[in-house]
Formats: C-alpha cells, structure tokens, sequence
C-alpha cells in the first residue's frame, strides 16, 4: 500500500522529508493567484503540513489532505486554526463538493504517483474548483529529467500499491554524489504537451508553465 510507504517516512523523524530546505519553491505557491480571505485552498498531498502556514495567511480556509496517518498528526502539531485536515485514500477528492474550492495545489506529490492516478486528480480538481479557480500542481518534466542528467540511474525494482505499479528509483544526483538513503516512489514524469492536451480537453483554460530546479515543473491552469 502507499499509504504505508509514507507512513514509515513520516514516523521516521530522521526521513529527508523532514529537512525544510527541500521544500524551497514556497514562492511560487500562490504567486499571481490573486488569493483573498474568503477563498478555500485545497493542498493534495500536504505531508508534515510544510507550507499550510504561508498558505493560510492567504486564504480563508485550508482543506490539507493526504494518505498518510502519519502525516497528518505530524501535520496536526503545527497548522494553524483554518487549516482542516483530512486524511484520505488517496485515490481523488470523493471527501469535497463539486464547486466548492477557488484554488487547488500540490507539490512533490504527484511526482510520486502514477499517471492514471495524476489524471484522476486532475479531472477531480476540475470538479472541486469553482469557476474561475486556479489549479497549481508540480510534476517532473521528462525532457529535463532525463536530458539534463538529474536521474542518472533508475533501478526498476517495482512493487505494487493501490494507485497501481509504481517504479521504486534510487535517485542519483548531479553531482555524482548518491543520496541512498533517497529511494522513492518515483511517478510518470510529463512533457508539456501531454500536460496541456489532458488540461485542456478536461476543460481548464489559461494553462502555464513554470521550470523549477531539479526537473521540476510547476503547471497552472484555470477552470473556465
Ligand atoms: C514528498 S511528500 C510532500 C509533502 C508536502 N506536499 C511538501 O511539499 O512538504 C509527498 C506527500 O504526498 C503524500 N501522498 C502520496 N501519495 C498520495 C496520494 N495518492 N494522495 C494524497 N497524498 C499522497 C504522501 O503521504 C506525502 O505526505
């Protein structure tokens, strides 16, 4: 299960996963979403609650789900007040109303799961936004991955979870230097254009693309 996978990460407090400097690119959380105090923002995937505290100093209500149990009492520690928390499934948004948030985002998340799952959760999203809500999530790019040498070496150990067939990666980095105590659930890496079709056919507008470090790209899309 996936959920376990996580789990033992969170309860293990020496897990990367607890180095906040992973967790840089907070500036492009909500840039240029024009946020206001009545707005519901949706976190899928909100770990240890990492970025619930620059989050709901934006908006009126955070919704901050995920998987695992263990993040979520991690999570319970630190959230402020308008951060409700929910742990999931993590199989789609079955737990909100259709209509019912104005923005939708999540980070390091859906580079982690497969990608039947991703468009689970993109057509999900489109349900929960109203109109005229944003959609701001991460993924890996795949010509960048790949081409700029950030996954060296893939080892395709595979192991099966609820989401589907996930490959485990051990991850080798730029500089050559092996994290090996990095060894995750690494997800479908996209192109922009496999991103932008299934947006778009989905039936979000205004669909935008931003390069992070690392083969990072963060995409964000309006639900028109
Ligand atoms: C690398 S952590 C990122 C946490 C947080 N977004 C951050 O940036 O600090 C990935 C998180 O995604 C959660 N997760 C994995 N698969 C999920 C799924 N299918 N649905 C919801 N959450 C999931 C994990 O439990 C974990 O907390």
């Amino acid at each position: 299960m996936a959920s376990d996978f996580w789990d033992k990460k969170w309860a293990d407090s020496s897990s990367l996963l607890h180095v906040p400097a992973r967790r840089s690119p907070v500036r492009s959380v909500v840039d240029g979403l024009e946020c206001t105090h009545s707005m519901t923002l949706l976190d899928i995937g909100c770990g240890a609650g990492a970025y619930e505290k620059s989050l709901s100093g934006q908006v009126g209500t955070v919704v901050a789900c995920d998987i695992s149990r263990e993040a979520v009492i991690c999570a319970k520690r630190t959230v402020p007040d308008n951060v409700e928390l929910v742990q999931t499934g993590g199989e789609g948004l079955g737990f909100l109303r259709s209509c019912s948030v104005d923005v939708v985002f999540s980070y390091s998340v859906f580079q982690h799961i497969s990608g039947s799952l991703v468009k689970k959760y993109l057509s999900e999203s489109l349900r929960v936004l109203r109109i005229g809500g944003h959609l701001r999530f991460q993924v890996f790019e795949r010509k960048r991955l790949f081409r700029q040498g950030v996954v060296q070496v893939l080892k395709g150990r595979r192991f099966r979870t609820s989401a589907g067939m996930i490959i485990q990666a051990t991850l080798l980095w730029r500089d050559n230097q092996r994290l090996s105590s990095l060894s995750w659930p690494l997800g479908k890496p996209w192109s922009r254009q496999e991103l932008s079709t299934i947006l778009a056919h989905l039936g979000f507008t205004h669909i935008d693309f931003d390069s992070l470090e690392d083969g990072e790209l963060v995409c964000t899309a309006r639900r028109s």
